[in-house]
């Protein structure tokens, strides 16, 4: 069964009475869980819609034709109320976005423990689990540093801190590395696929980075709000694949 089935996905967007954009023009897409997903395509194609509608921080329209699914674990998620969605976010979702969002009032420790508040755990258990979250992404010597006190790419690396500290089954990160050079994109991408394999989490990663792509077991492709290309060779069953062995170098 996949993690995450979506079907029939439509988005509009209405800019005024008479101007209106479709960002999603009925979008099929299933994610098995354990996958790492890479969600390509031109800027304005609809990915950060769709990112939007898996993560449920957004509600699919509702269809004149044949009704939106969302699927989680084969639950339908599309239409429970605000409360049920921010439930799920919380204890089952991290999300990571290109300009990292970050309380830039609070310290590192402090962003990160914002998540465990959001998903009911607190005190020494949710203190432990930041830590550890931000020993996880090598910034446990960073914890109270202020976002200004931060590099870019230690900045990225405590709001996928915050995306991991409940232990989600799923990740959605939003052009993660497209605010960061080169070096550190390998090493937000070596962080991902590390999670991926230790933990088994399902990642989505939105960019328009082919190396990005490259790392990901499978790229979606996206065109003008339609899925243009599943990355699904007909036939061949979904995995996340092994760990490359390749022979260590001199
Ligand atoms: N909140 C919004 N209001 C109006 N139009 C939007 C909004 N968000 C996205 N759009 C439009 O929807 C289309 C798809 O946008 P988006 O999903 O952000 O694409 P991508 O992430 O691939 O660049 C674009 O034409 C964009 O301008
Ligand atoms: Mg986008």
């Amino acid at each position: 069964m996949a993690l995450l089935e979506g079907s029939n996905l439509r988005k509009t967007y209405r800019l005024s009475k008479r101007n209106t954009v479709e960002a999603l023009k009925g979008v099929e897409i299933s994610i098995e869980a354990g996958e790492m997903v890479a969600i390509m395509g031109p800027s304005g194609s609809g990915k950060s819609t769709l990112m939007h509608i898996l993560g449920l921080l957004h509600t699919p329209d509702p269809n004149h034709g044949p009704a939106p699914e969302l699927r989680l674990a084969g639950e339908n998620v599309a239409s429970l109320s605000d409360n049920a969605r921010t439930r799920i976010r919380a204890r089952r979702m991290g999300f990571v976005f290109q300009d990292f969002n970050l309380v830039p009032t609070l310290t590192a420790l402090e962003n990160v423990l914002l998540a465990c508040e959001y998903a009911g755990i607190k005190g020494k258990v949710a203190r432990d689990a930041a830590i550890e979250a931000l020993g996880l992404v090598g910034l446990a010597d960073r914890a109270d540093h202020k976002p200004s006190e931060l590099s870019g790419g230690e900045q990225q690396r405590v709001a996928i801190a915050r995306a991991l500290v409940n232990k989600p089954e799923i990740i959605l990160a939003d052009e993660p590395t497209g605010n960061l050079d080169s070096d550190r994109s390998t090493e937000v991408l070596a962080l991902f696929r590390q999670f991926n394999r230790e933990h088994g989490q399902t990642i989505v990663l939105v960019t328009h980075d082919s190396e990005v792509g490259e790392a990901c077991d499978r790229v979606v492709k996206m065109r003008d709000g339609r899925i243009r290309d599943s990355g699904l060779r007909t036939g061949t069953p979904v995995m996340a694949v092994p760990a490359a062995t390749a022979p260590a170098t001199a």
